[in-house]
């Protein structure tokens, strides 16, 4: 972004930043083009094609096929240049790189409640190290918000009932505005808290000063246990259930046809809703824990399931 203009946007500080920004101006810059041309063409045509006596009339216009094919061509290539743009874009948004770390969002009126996988918990509050992905899993406990941090130029509906993700990789240490971008109830305004980028040694002191927090997959191995998972899914796969050994970033063959990629949402959905997608082979026989775990449990059940590995 050229310094002159930089007062027009919020401070950049991840790698998207400069990049929807470019396409932003790109956006302007285009539109505004044209809503000039548009204003200038018409002043300068009235003045120059006014009535000049009461009964003048207009002279005849034959078509320009050039001239059409000009003006239909060059907004179609400015179009396509947008659409492109914007979707290259889109996909980089979409696609945290591999290596990421992953942080869980759990939203609820009115607070965001994030946990590493190391444990630590956070309440309004996001340390993450600077020039590292970033993936975040969101959820809500109950409506919909939308986790939204200006300077990195992200935005994500979070939602009741499923998963949805971002990522960001911060570019500069500093402390940025987290807001919820969805309206949300009578505290919606409120609903607002920090990222705080942080030098990677000092994330790591910072790690390892939150000694009371229990890793994730801990958590979720003594959960394992204590619901009963291990009763049906053990290391290989019995009569009951299959083995949830590697079953993470796997295609999984379901029931009745089809195939789907068991990420963090279709793990979830196997906990809370295991009649939907049931693994091919298999009876519907898992009972649904719907009611019976919160979402940070879920969380970590997942988070012991993806360790699960050979
Ligand atoms: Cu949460 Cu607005």
């Amino acid at each position: 972004m050229p310094a002159w203009l930089s007062w027009l946007f919020p401070e950049q500080a991840s790698t998207l930043a400069p990049k929807v920004d470019y396409l932003f101006l790109f956006l302007i810059l285009a539109s505004g083009a044209v809503a000039l041309l548009v204003f200038l063409l018409i002043t300068i045509f009235a003045v120059r094609y006014r009535r000049r006596s009461p009964d003048e009339v207009g002279a005849d216009i034959e078509g320009s096929p050039m001239l059409e094919i000009f003006w239909t061509v060059t907004p179609l290539l400015i179009f396509l240049a947008m659409f492109v743009w914007g979707a290259v874009l889109y996909f980089e948004r979409s696609r945290p790189p591999d290596g990421a770390i992953q942080i869980y969002v759990v939203a609820k009126q009115w607070m965001w409640k994030l946990q590493h996988r190391e444990g630590p918990r956070e309440i309004n509050e996001l340390h993450v190290p600077v020039g590292v992905a970033v993936r975040l899993v969101m959820t809500s406990q109950d409506v919909i918000h939308s986790f939204y941090v200006p300077a990195f130029r992200i935005k994500q509906d979070v939602l009741p009932g499923r998963y949805t993700s971002e990522w960001f990789q911060a570019t500069k240490p500093g402390r940025y505005h987290l807001f919820c971008a969805e309206y949300c109830g009578s505290q919606h305004s409120r609903m607002k808290g920090w990222v705080e980028v942080m030098a990677p040694a000092d994330y790591q002191n910072w790690l390892d000063s939150q000694r009371l927090s229990e890793a994730m997959v801990v958590s979720g191995q003594r959960l394992f246990r204590s619901l009963g998972c291990n009763g049906c899914h053990g290391p290989v796969d019995t009569a009951r259930g299959p083995s949830l050994f590697n079953v993470y970033g796997r295609a999984v063959e379901l029931q009745g046809g089809g195939s789907v990629i068991a990420d963090e949402g279709y793990l979830r959905q196997a906990i809370l809703n295991p009649g939907v997608q049931v693994v091919l082979g298999y009876k519907p026989l898992m009972p649904t824990y719907q009611g019976q775990l919160g979402e940070d449990q879920v969380t970590q059940l997942i988070e012991y399931m993806k360790s699960l590995k050979r």
